[in-house]
C-alpha cells in the first residue's frame, strides 16, 4: 500500500528492514544505544561492528527517548543508520504518543540534514517496548504525513513491517488517515 503526500511517496511493505536499499535505515534502539534483540539485533548483525563502534565513539551518553542519532551503515545497503529511541508503553498516559512522534520526526530531520532521498522505518516501540500496534501506527503515520506535508521531502518513506499483522495495522491506520485528510 502507498500514499502520495505532496511530492513524497509513503509506502508500507512487509519485510526485513536489513534487506532494504535506501539512503537511511532507521533502527529501534534503546537510550543507551547498547544494542539488543529485535530489529536492533538484526541491524547490528547485518551492519557489522562499525555501527556499535560509531555509536560508542560519537554518542557516549546515548540518545534521549523521542529522538534519534545518525551513524554510517557498515555493511548494510544504505548510507546511514538512524538510531531512534521510541518510548516504552506504560499505558499511554506518560507522554508516549509525543515521544513516538518525536522519534519519527527527528529521523526525518536527520534525513534532510544528510541529504537522504529515501528512508526505511520499522514499527518503532511495537516489539519489546509493548506499544499497541494500532496506536503506534496511528501516531507514527500521522507524524510522518505531517512532516511530509510541511517539508515535501524525503522523496520516499518506506515502513518495513515484519509480519502480516503489523502490516495490516499500519495499512488500516494509513487508510483512515488519508481518508480523513
Ligand atoms: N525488520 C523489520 N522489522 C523487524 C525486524 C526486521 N528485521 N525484526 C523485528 N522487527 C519488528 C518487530 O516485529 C516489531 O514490530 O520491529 C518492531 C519493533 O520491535 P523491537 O525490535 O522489539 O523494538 P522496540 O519495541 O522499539 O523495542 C526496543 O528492544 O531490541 C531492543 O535494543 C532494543 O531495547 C531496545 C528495544
Amino acid at each position: 500500500m502507498f500514499a502520495l503526500i505532496r511530492q513524497s511517496r509513503l509506502e508500507l511493505v512487509q519485510g526485513d528492514i536489513t534487506q532494504q536499499q535506501v539512503d537511511a535505515i532507521v533502527n529501534a534502539a534503546n537510550s543507551e544505544l547498547a544494542g539488543g534483540g529485535g530489529v536492533d539485533g538484526a541491524i547490528h548483525r547485518a551492519g557489522g561492528p562499525q555501527l556499535m563502534a560509531e555509536t560508542d565513539r560519537l554518542y557516549p551518553d546515548g540518545c534521549q527517548t523521542g529522538s534519534a542519532v545518525a551513524t554510517g551503515a557498515g555493511r548494510l545497503n544504505a548510507r546511514f543508520v538512524f538510531h531512534a529511541v521510541g518510548p516504552i508503553w506504560e499505558g499511554g498516559h506518560s507522554g508516549e504518543p509525543a515521544l513516538l512522534a518525536g522519534a519519527y520526526r527527528r529521523c526525518l530531520e536527520l534525513a534532510m540534514e544528510h541529504n537522504c532521498q529515501s528512508v526505511a522505518f520499522p514499527a518503532i516501540s511495537t516489539g519489546v517496548y509493548g506499544y499497541p500496534k494500532n496506536r503506534a501506527a496511528e501516531t507514527s503515520l500521522a507524524a510522518v504525513c505531517a512532516f511530509l506535508q510541511t517539508h515535501n521531502q524525503p522523496a520516499l518513506v518506506r515502513f518495513v513491517l515484519f509480519d502480516a499483522g503489523t502490516l495490516a495495522a499500519y495499512s488500516q491506520a494509513l487508510e483512515t488517515l488519508t481518508r480523513d485528510s
